[in-house]
């Protein structure tokens, strides 16, 4: 019976709070993903009472799939009767539970293949696994996608071999389902989804775009609207996809927070970063049907004056300030605009967690280097400690009402010392003695094609409302 009331209390999340297109009313419903496995310990202890199919079923629900273990462990199929479900407030978790009055359960004769395989999906911790060696096709063929710019391009670039494009994230708890563009595309029909960020998030868009066009039959359908061939000097960029009316969008925000100009004590103008203020790009993607965010690599000393004279809020300079408590105030002001101005009944919230560097002996611009690695790491405890941005994220998040799906892929970046540009970071470059090597970003086909494989399985999972009907 535990095994039941798992996979159901996904489904309510589903029925509820993630429904496509978002159109259910979501007053009072949150989801906390963070808190998952805190509350699920929580609902562990709770009472739980299924008396038959007609009476009540009252349980608290936890939040959603995507930060459990194994929500299920048992094989046991989808009940096909009806089971009214109502929720109480956990206070202690105020933000984590939604109320859900009731809720009918699909036929399991719809369509029972894609049903098991959302049942296994919902029940498995996607980013908790190993790279599998991966034959089969890239999601789109190495060095034909014309959308990949240089600096991705490690085969334009000369790099010689190709081992790291083969390999598979495999969670696990689960298989997930291979990246179908045309399944996507129909899913993502007349929606914008934007990607916020740095360059590593830059790295992802340029790889989703790329799937998605590979399964377009005319490959001239998607283009730049702006019609921008270099992709890295704007702001803002925006590919779309003319007969299914999408656009996947990248807006550049490395801090997330404004980078601003102030006059110092001499009237001289200095460049600052305002940690009270979102970037003002946000009212490009606040109404999108899907934004992703991430922040990171710029949270470095080196990036940022040393801490000295550079933070702002209103008209205050900080002197100094550690980049931790910068950052802690930059995700804050992030929050509260997300909390503020994004309506989660339309769109959907999610952060790409921190992409880990791999730079051996010196760093980014002191000589550290990469080059040379072929094989993602094997032996886990070579693998770092999570970093402390994520802890903060993680904490951050918990506090907000708005749903935020995390897509927690520093672990699975952590083993892959093999995926970036390294020497092949532009054409002719690994034959240019001295110059910085690339161990931050990803060769692509490369490490975000997964990561665009855990948005398509999360997606799916989240488009498979149509399986849940409301009494
Ligand atoms: C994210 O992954 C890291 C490393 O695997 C883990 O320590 C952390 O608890 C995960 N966070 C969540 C919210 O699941
Ligand atoms: C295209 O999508 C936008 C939303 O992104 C919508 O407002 C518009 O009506 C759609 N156009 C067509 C022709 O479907
Ligand atoms: C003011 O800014 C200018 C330009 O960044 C800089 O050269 C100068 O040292 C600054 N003066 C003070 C007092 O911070
Ligand atoms: C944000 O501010 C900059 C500089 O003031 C301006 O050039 C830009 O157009 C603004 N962007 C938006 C989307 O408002
Ligand atoms: C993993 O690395 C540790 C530390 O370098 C080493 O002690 C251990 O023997 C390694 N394990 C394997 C299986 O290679």
């Amino acid at each position: 019976m535990a095994s039941f009331k798992k996979l159901h209390t996904i489904l309510m999340e589903f029925s509820r709070n993630l429904s496509w297109p978002f159109s259910s009313s979501t007053t009072n419903t949150f989801i906390l993903s963070l808190f998952f496995l805190v509350l699920f310990s929580y609902l562990s202890s709770s009472s739980f009472s299924q008396n038959s199919s007609t009476n009540p079923v009252t349980t608290t629900l936890s939040s959603p799939l995507l930060f459990s273990n194994s929500l299920y462990s048992s094989s046991s199929t989808l009940p096909k009767k009806t089971y009214y479900v109502e929720s109480q407030r956990n206070e202690d978790a105020p933000h984590s539970v939604v109320v859900v009055n009731a809720v009918k359960l699909p036929k399991q004769t719809k369509n029972s293949a894609e049903t098991n395989l959302i049942k296994k999906l919902s029940s498995c911790d996607f980013f908790s696994g190993t790279w599998v060696v991966d034959d089969s096709d890239q999601l789109y063929k190495p060095g034909a996608c014309p959308l990949i710019d240089d600096a991705f391009n490690c085969l334009k670039n000369g790099r010689p071999d190709s081992d790291f494009m083969k390999w598979r994230w495999k969670p696990s708890g689960c298989l997930l389902p291979r990246f179908d563009g045309n399944r996507m595309l129909e899913m993502l029909r007349g929606k914008r989804l934007v990607f916020v960020g740095d360059s590593l998030n830059r790295n992802m868009w340029e790889s989703l775009v790329c799937a998605l066009r590979e399964s377009l039959d005319d490959k001239t359908r998607v283009f730049e609207v702006s019609g921008w061939n270099d992709l890295r000097s704007k702001g803002y960029y925006s590919f779309r996809f003319e007969d299914f009316n999408i656009s996947v969008e990248f807006v550049r925000a490395p801090f997330l927070v404004q980078e601003w100009k102030t006059l110092n004590s001499t009237g001289a103008h200095k460049e600052t970063l305002r940690l009270d203020l979102i970037k003002n790009s946000s009212s490009i993607y606040q109404d999108a049907d899907i934004v992703i965010f991430n922040t990171g690599h710029w949270w470095t000393h080196d990036k940022t004056s040393k801490g000295k004279n550079y933070y702002q809020e209103g008209t205050f300079v900080y002197n100094y300030l550690k980049v931790k408590e910068a950052y802690t105030k930059a995700l804050h002001t992030w929050a509260k605009w997300v909390d503020a101005n994004i309506d989660p009944s339309r769109t959907r919230v999610f952060f790409r967690g921190y992409s880990v560097s791999h730079y051996r002996r010196g760093r980014w611009n002191s000589g550290g280097n990469c080059d040379g690695e072929t094989k993602p790491i094997t032996n886990v405890t070579h693998l770092a400690r999570y970093p402390w941005m994520m802890d903060i994220l993680e904490s951050v998040i918990r506090e907000m009402k708005t749903p935020v799906f995390y897509l927690n892929v520093t672990r699975m970046t952590d083993y892959r010392k093999d995926g970036h540009p390294s020497i092949y970071r532009q054409p002719g470059t690994q034959r240019t003695a001295g110059m910085n090597q690339d161990c931050s970003h990803w060769c692509l086909p490369g490490v975000p094609d997964a990561w665009n494989e855990l948005l398509y399985a999360t997606i799916l999972l989240l488009h498979h409302d149509s399986l849940i009907h409301y009494s």
